[in-house]
């Protein structure tokens, strides 16, 4: 069942036009499509007739050319239609009638809640008419929409209106023109009684755009923040990459129920609404910031995805690295450059490297699948947009941009590979990318260990960069990747040494320089280096790898005072607590007392203490790496050992430091202004004065429950309200449960903050975690049919409370297993990303690898499994 990127084959017919049209019911949808197909000129014949894919549609009419195609003239199953016989050129007309009320799986056409809409990528399209579903098919597409005027008085598709005519019986009809060829992926319609909230834009060359939100009216009056969102993506694409917005109507319809984050139809966005709708009142700054790059995201697949698309699916990288990159240079650019980039890189090393680390691994570019669904994953987006970056870095942001004005010029309209993307590149820079290429069909986390000396007499030091590669599915050898490595160096008084070969008489090199490790073992010398150096290494994260070098806890604190490299200031914080935390490990096993050694309450104090210019990135430095984080350093995941040495520092930092974060609880609490407002210093402090506030509960005075349940009272705004929460759904006692309560009282009629109210729980690491997970799963607001609410019950569980999760007894286990195989019945994406929670099993100690198996074949041995389960269940199972 497995597709191959070998075996592709240009389609042998492409589809000019189509005319589709929608008639919308209560029960029945009929869709009615007309399409004008030619042969592929640049295929030689083909005999196999022209295949339509179709998946659950009742064929209730079919013409070729006006006449009804006789029934020993085409054949129907359950991957699609096929038509024997076809001249060079017709036109085929087929009716189905479809049934989106009972489409839980949320791909073609579904209900949420009182609307329809539509979710095609990457394969839905086969779901709503016969079509050839595949990206290089490009089709100028025109929609007619018939409803009930009542019911739905708003109808979307692509593109512009042209029509709207009112209908006898109280239904009327609308039609959109594209003007845009484009893949049956980014079709979209919807239908609903929506409200609208509209904005404009100007683009460069001076012509208006239409900005238009749609919401369900529950949720009118929220998209404001979006709206703001959208016009400085649109600025910032401009000015950066001189791209500009081609239509004259932009709009974004927010869905309720949705798979994913959000899709890049043409002029039409389908969002979940979580990265749509914002108020102080809703939204924490995390999803104030989450909207800015899912709104930027979408949008720039207008280009990169939508202008110039993806030939077949294991190009999927080619639009989403490429497009995580951009928004991610985007959103750096409105916040603090190196806060984006630590968020970044927190979720590439914890979720990609898991990935890249199990039995699940593939290359950026994978070479087969059997569910494409299941490969919209870490690997492709982020470490994707990681390959992007390394690319910009090598070549610099003008070839970069040249790589990508040639892009464009040479294949705006097509359906493109990695390949030509890399070629253009290459054209434009004028470099040889043959070794950079691996990085896209070689899968697995490079580890570069570092060793280091120096020579006092001749004043040299040198660097060796030695690479490894474990083994990954299908991949049992691994050849040396090109590593771009940023470095500096630093002398003991905290001075940056310039850099400059051995021999070299200046300073040639400036105060960081970047190394190419290419080869499996170099060395790089350096001259004139005054002292023993304490080197910076892999700064900014210059590569998607693992960096081994021999740090001394007191080199590590110097770095997070001194190094000029944010991130890596950060990055040496992270190390200091992930090295304390993993000797406390040790000491658990050992049966040793646990002391907590001085030198991380020291370096915290000094971040503490320090100028506090940028509140955010010191929150970020005092947060101690999660249970996830600190399972990818070991090779045999003690997780029990995990959980309670991490809580033990955590709450031996609560002790010592209590003054200190009194203090800047205080001094941070102080500053806070009356009205909320959404910018990078204050989601900065609010983040320092809650990290402040989790290290004093884990180690509470006295009166604090009484007092922290007060100052929940006083809260004015989300991301306080719920960092308190979250705190309270820790422990049982009587003010948490009025804490929670109220806050499920406040929450109950809006979806998205229920789904904090779950999460808050489900995430907690609560000593009574599978009791309360049961009550989750009883409870009246939950349901296994919107994704939002399984992922913030089941997800947040499964992948977010490793305490829970890896219960010793296997309950944890048992209840995440169960779900997956009734979520499956229901929503086989979302079941099937469930399931991956599963995948780390034999990297646990054996009783739970045995307890995780069990659960892996207890799916398997299911009947009728979805073909996204299928694979995920059979790929964890057997390696390959
Ligand atoms: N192209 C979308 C995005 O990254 C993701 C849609 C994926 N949908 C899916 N069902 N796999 O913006
Ligand atoms: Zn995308």
């Amino acid at each position: 069942k497995a597709v191959w990127l070998k075996d592709y084959t240009p389609p042998a017919f492409v589809v000019d036009a189509a005319k589709i049209n929608f008639i919308l019911g209560e029960e029945v949808v009929e869709v009615h499509t007309e399409l004008q197909v030619r042969r592929n000129p640049a295929v030689s014949l083909g005999s196999g007739g022209f295949f339509l894919d179709g998946k659950d549609l009742a064929l209730r009419c079919l013409k070729m050319d006006g006449r009804r195609v006789a029934p020993h003239g085409f054949t129907v199953d359950q991957h699609g239609l096929r038509i024997h016989g076809v001249p060079d050129r017709f036109t085929l007309e087929t009716v189905v009638a479809i049934r989106p009320q009972d489409n839980t799986a949320l791909e073609g056409l579904y209900r949420s809640g009182a609307m329809f809409c539509t979710q095609c990528e990457p394969e839905g399209f086969r779901r709503i008419t016969f079509f050839p579903d595949r990206p290089d098919v490009l089709t100028r597409f025109t929609t007619t929409i018939t409803a009930d005027l009542d019911r739905y008085p708003v109808l979307l598709s692509n593109g512009n209106p042209v029509s709207t005519e009112t209908l006898p019986q109280g239904r009327h009809r609308v039609v959109w023109q594209d003007p845009f060829p484009k893949p049956s992926y980014l079709f979209a319609m919807v239908a609903g009684d929506l409200a609208v909230e509209e904005d404009f834009y100007v683009t460069r060359s001076g012509r208006q755009v239409q900005l238009r939100i749609y919401l369900e009216k529950h949720n009118r009056g929220r998209g404001k923040h979006a709206l703001g969102a959208l016009k400085k993506a649109m600025r910032w694409d401009e000015e950066v990459y001189g791209l500009e917005y081609d239509l004259d109507l932009y709009m974004i319809v927010a869905a309720d129920d949705f798979n994913m984050g959000a899709m890049e139809n043409k002029g039409l966005n389908i969002f979940n609404s979580k990265y749509v709708l914002a108020d102080s009142d809703m939204a924490t700054d995390a999803d104030f910031q989450a909207i800015e790059e899912v709104v930027a995201h979408e949008y720039f697949h207008n280009w990169t995805g939508n202008r110039v698309t993806c030939r077949d699916w294991f190009q999927l990288s080619l639009k989403e690295g490429l497009t995580v990159f951009r928004d991610q240079e985007f959103s750096a650019d409105l916040v603090a450059m190196s806060l984006k980039r630590i968020h970044d890189v927190r979720l590439l090393r914890t979720v990609q490297f898991a990935e890249d680390s199990g039995p699940l691994a593939h290359p950026v570019r994978p070479e087969s699948y059997q569910e494409i669904n299941n490969f919209y994953t870490a690997t492709v987006y982020e470490k994707g947009a990681e390959i992007v970056r390394m690319l910009r870095n090598l070549i610099g942001a003008r070839g970069f941009r040249r790589g990508l004005d040639l892009y464009f010029e040479r294949y705006d309209g097509q359906a493109v590979t990695i390949e030509d993307f890399l070629r253009s590149m290459e054209d434009a820079a004028n470099i040889d990318l043959s070794q950079f290429r691996l990085w896209y069909s070689q899968s697995g986390t490079p580890k570069v260990v570092v060793s280091d000396s120096y020579d006092a007499n001749r004043r040299e030091y040198s660097l060796t960069l030695r690479q490894q590669c474990q083994p990954t599915p299908g991949q049992p050898e691994k050849r040396p990747l090109h590593i771009p490595v940023a470095l500096a160096l630093f002398d003991n008084t905290g001075g940056q040494i310039p850099l400059c070969l051995p021999g070299a008489p200046d300073p040639d090199l400036g105060p960081s320089t970047v190394v190419s490790l290419c080869q499996k073992e170099q060395t790089f010398r350096f001259g004139n280096v005054p002292c023993r150096p304490v080197p910076s290494l892999l700064r900014g994260f210059s590569a998607p790898v693992r960096l081994d070098y021999d740090y001394s806890d007191a080199d590590l604190r110097f770095l997070m005072v001194h190094d000029s490299d944010a991130f890596n200031r950060w990055d040496a914080a992270q190390k200091l607590a992930c090295r304390i935390i993993l000797r406390c490990v040790d000491q658990l096993r050992t049966g040793a007392d646990f002391a907590l050694d001085p030198i991380l309450s020291q370096a915290f104090t000094e971040v503490l203490d320090g100028d506090l210019g940028d509140k955010g990135l010191a929150a970020q430095m005092l947060m101690l790496p999660s249970e996830n984080f600190l399972a990818e350093q070991q090779d045999c995941i003690d997780i029990d050992a995990i959980c309670q040495a991490r809580q033990k520092v955590r709450q031996a930092l609560g002790g010592q430091l209590r003054e200190a974060l009194l203090a800047r609880w205080q001094f941070c609490q102080g500053e806070d202004a009356v009205a909320f407002n959404f910018s990078p210093e204050d989601a900065g402090r609010r983040a320092l004065k809650n990290t402040c506030l989790g290290y004093l509960a884990a180690q509470p005075c006295s009166d604090f429950w009484s007092w922290l349940a007060d100052l929940y009272g006083q809260t004015s705004n989300m991301t306080d309200r719920l960092a308190i929460l979250a705190i309270f759904a820790e422990r049982e006692s009587p003010e948490s449960q009025a804490v929670l309560a109220s806050f499920y009282d406040q929450s109950r009629h809006n979806s998205l903050v229920l789904d904090k109210w779950f999460a808050a729980q489900a995430a907690a690491r609560n000593p009574s975690i599978i009791e309360k997970m049961r009550l989750l799963l009883s409870h009246r607001d939950f349901t296994l049919r919107n994704p939002n609410r399984v992922r913030s019950v089941l997800h947040s569980f499964a992948r977010g409370n490793p305490g829970g999760f890896h219960a010793a007894n296997g309950e944890g286990y048992h209840l995440v297993g169960e779900q997956v195989i009734q979520l499956d019945r229901i929503n086989p994406q979302v079941a099937a990303s469930l399931a991956g929670a599963f995948s780390a099993w034999q990297r646990y100690d054996r009783r739970r690898r045995l307890l995780m198996k069990a659960q892996l074949e207890n799916i398997a041995a299911q009947q009728c499994l979805s073909s996204d389960l299928e694979e995920i269940v059979h790929r964890c199972l057997h390696q390959d």
